[in-house]
């Protein structure tokens, strides 16, 4: 049977994944928390699967790497010395009747059509003022000002100022743990500090359902490298790597992506070998997670719009069901947090070479952000057969279940026996699998495929005859008959094919 991808906008999505129990809103009973959201059932299988995946293609199986897990609360002086305290603010504009308080950007973005990512708050306003932009009830605004996006926290009783924040970024848990990694870590130059973990930024008008939330999760690597050393990790395929590039230049003049091959952006001195190898090397994990090459493109941040920290900036982006925006980030630190971090705490983050040599380390950072990677497999996934059904094609390391099994009828205690020994027997041998048997089979597959299951395995008569059982596949809906003893075997096989 053919499928074909159905787009859907990002109230749709939302909508499916409420319904289906992959993401809820926040305390909705009690009217939902703008930009908070919480993983329900299915949501959750697949966000352990998806960091799972990153886990071990980042971490596990790299010998240059090695993870930490931070807590979301740091000292203030953590933040002040990172600049965030001063640096990580947004444009925001206040509506002169409502009172309510709007991102000035969006606004201006959403009524003029232009990209604003780096305007200044003078061009803003300017903006703003000359073509007469009104906030979303159609009342005038007051003038463009900053907004600091961290949580200030109060530890302790009776504290009046604020002492400590909720982490802004994940990354700065990693540069405060530097020198403790480099004291029991055994590391040398170039490594990797991966961490994944909960970041919270108080934004100032959440959005567009998981892009831009107050409480995200990133996966986020500081890759430490000595800039005078080689890096031969950047072989030669990478540099003839073609991806689609928008270049800072061409955004100036409203120019679309073009391909470039990566070598030419190292040869141009836009990126280093560092650089460029770990977008090479994210934008493969995207593909290799399902995500169609022709949904992502890589765009240079303007010189603008550059975060404080740093000195040059790439980004993956994702066309969501409102246009490509950014999915993933790519910062060259240079030595900025480590150098303030030393600075400010009194401690030395250097590393001492193998010639004695001590050198502050220069860093790339590939920061993931994983909720906007799961609504770009979700929005990849959804697909519709030609009766009109819904089918979630996850890839199978990353759905929620690997297979579902299923007993033909409840009420056969001998079905279900042997069905509940095969769904143990396949939990033992390490696959992730969900057993059903509420309702006819038919509403159990379509359950399933609306649950990205890629395979269901059904017991029947048969099964208490011959020891065999169907194996139904969730995107031919084709079935086959095998033996119960070769069902490891044959489900890993069908896995790692339908991964390809
Ligand atoms: N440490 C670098 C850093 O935090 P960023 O571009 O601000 O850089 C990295 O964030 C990634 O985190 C983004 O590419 C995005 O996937 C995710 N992210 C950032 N802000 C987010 C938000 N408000 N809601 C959901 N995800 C967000």
């Amino acid at each position: 049977m053919a499928l074909r991808w159905k787009p859907l906008s990002v109230e749709e999505l939302a909508t499916f994944a409420k319904r289906k129990g992959f993401v809820y809103r926040n305390s909705e009973i009690y009217g939902g928390l703008a930009g908070v959201y919480d993983y329900g059932w299915l949501g959750v299988e697949m966000r352990r699967r998806i960091i799972n995946a990153w886990w071990d293609a980042f971490v596990t199986r790299r010998k240059d790497m090695i993870g930490i897990d931070g807590a979301t609360i740091s000292a203030r002086k953590v933040w002040e010395a990172s600049g965030h305290t001063t640096s990580f603010t947004d444009p925001i504009v206040q509506d002169l009747v409502t009172k309510k308080y709007y991102r000035a950007d969006h606004l201006v973005e959403d009524a003029l059509g232009i990209p604003t990512d780096g305007l200044s708050l003078e061009e803003l306003d300017r903006l703003i003022r000359e073509h007469d932009v009104k906030s979303p009830e159609g009342n005038p605004l007051g003038r463009v000002s900053t907004f600091n996006l961290m949580f200030p926290l109060t530890l302790g009783a009776m504290q009046a100022e604020p002492n400590a924040y909720l982490r802004g970024e994940t990354a700065q848990i990693i540069f405060i743990n530097f020198k403790n990694i480099l004291d029991t870590g055994r590391v040398k130059l170039p490594f990797g500090i991966a961490q994944v973990g909960r970041a919270y930024r108080n934004e100032i008008s959440p959005r567009d359902w998981l892009f831009r939330q107050r409480e995200f999760t990133q996966m986020e690597i500081e890759y430490f490298y000595n800039p005078k050393e080689d890096f031969p990790l950047f072989t030669r395929d990478y540099a003839d790597r073609e991806l689609p590039f928008l270049f800072a230049k061409a955004q100036e003049v409203g120019r679309p992506a073009e391909m470039v091959r990566v070598g030419r952006l190292v040869d141009e001195g836009m990126l280093n070998p560092v650089h460029a190898y770990w977008l090479v090397e994210a934008w493969d994990w995207f593909i290799s997670l399902g995500i169609r090459e022709e949904k992502l493109r890589v765009r240079e941040h303007t010189r603008e719009e550059l975060s404080h920290y740093s000195r040059a900036t790439v980004d993956i982006e994702y066309e969501y069901p409102f246009g490509f925006k950014e999915l993933f980030g790519l910062a060259d630190r240079g030595s900025y947090d480590l150098e303030q971090h030393s600075k400010a705490s009194g401690v030395s983050m250097h590393v001492t070479l193998p010639s004695g040599e001590k050198i502050i380390p220069r860093v790339i950072e590939p920061s993931f952000g994983f909720d906007r990677l799961f609504m770009s497999l979700l929005a990849e996934a959804v697909h519709e057969d030609e009766k009109g059904n819904t089918i979630l094609r996850f890839k199978p390391h990353i759905a929620p279940y690997e297979a579902a099994v299923f007993p033909l009828l409840s009420n056969k205690p001998e079905l279900v026996e042997t069905a509940t020994r095969v769904f143990h027997q396949l939990l033992d041998e390490g696959f992730t699998v969900f057993y059903d048997q509420s309702g006819s089979i038919g509403r159990r597959y379509a359950r399933q495929d609306e649950a990205g299951t890629p395979y269901c395995l059904t017991i029947d008569f048969q099964t208490l005859e011959d020891d065999t059982l169907t194996i139904r596949d969730r995107d031919t809906k084709e079935q086959e008959r095998i033996p119960i003893r070769d069902l490891p075997l044959i489900l890993r096989e069908k896995l790692r094919a339908k991964r390809k």
